[in-house]
């Protein structure tokens, strides 16, 4: 079984075991802090052991780096890593907003660059996008891209939740000269979103967003063409560690980059 068809099948059981418990107590259970430092809700429990009790039946030789579960080694001899957020947006999923995703990863080295494979599951109906790299990103079984064009509304997405005031104070041109900015609440699935065309970018300028965040999204949206640089405006690139924070911007384009770079300045 290939890589990616081991990350599709587990992000469908994921589905399957979630679909219905967005908004309800049973989400909420409090399980205390994951390894990822935010509290472990019962979805957020559910959805890894889905992944660990998946790859464990089917032998997959792997070390998981999850956002709750910290790093479990399922074998001496492992074939790279399964970096799993198996719930983004887990407050959103919590308070039954219809915006959270699942989002796995398999990596063959310690390094974003080195990820083979991406899936994020939009688990509020199932939608599935998805790559594998050198071979494009799908949204179900069609091919996606990202919107490579002057589009009729340009649409910023931003992640401010918890951002600083002098983030703020450098954001706030881009909030002055752009009618349509917009923040979901669910990194993985907003990167799954641009990657499609929905957005023409996507800024992360926290600090503080961790690699299980972005992992298969880096994939997904490199393979829909879209740009990904880090606050220096280098190719973005970094290792899986626990204590890694990432800030990024995801363009579809050199021209839509530096427009928001300038405002920036
Ligand atoms: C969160 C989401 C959210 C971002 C937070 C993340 P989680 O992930 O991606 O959009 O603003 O920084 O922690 O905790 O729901 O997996
Ligand atoms: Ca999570």
């Amino acid at each position: 079984m290939e890589v990616i068809e081991i990350l599709r099948e587990v992000s469908k059981r994921i589905y399957e075991n979630v679909k219905d418990l967005g908004g309800t107590e049973n989400a909420a259970g409090n399980f205390g802090r994951g390894a990822g430092g935010d509290i472990s809700r019962n979805i957020d429990i559910i959805a890894e052991k889905t992944v660990l009790d998946y790859l464990k039946e089917i032998n997959f030789e792997c070390i998981v780096l999850g956002e709750e579960c910290g790093r479990v080694e399922l074998s001496k001899k492992p074939k790279g890593f399964i970096i799993m957020d198996a719930i983004d947006g887990s407050a959103n999923a919590v308070r039954g907003v219809p915006f959270f995703c699942s989002s796995l990863a398999f990596a063959t080295e310690n390094r974003l660059s080195a990820i083979t494979d991406g899936v994020i599951t939009n688990l509020s109906n199932g939608e599935m996008y998805w790559a594998t790299k050198d071979k494009g990103a799908f949204l179900n079984e069609s091919r996606i891209q990202v919107h490579n064009k002057d589009p009729i509304y340009k649409i910023v997405g931003i992640n401010t939740s918890g951002a600083s005031t002098n983030l703020m104070k450098k954001l706030n041109p881009i909030f002055k000269q752009h009618n349509h900015t917009r923040h979901f609440g669910a990194n993985a699935l907003e990167m799954a979103l641009f990657a499609s065309g929905l957005l023409d970018i996507f800024i992360d300028l926290r600090n503080k967003i961790r690699v299980q965040d972005i992992a298969a999204g880096y994939l997904i949206v490199k393979e829909a063409g879209g740009l990904l640089v880090d606050s220096d405006l280098n190719p973005l690139d970094t290792n899986l560690s626990y204590e890694t924070r990432i800030s990024f911007i995801a363009a579809a384009n050199k021209k839509i980059l530096d427009e928001i770079i300038l405002l920036m300045k």
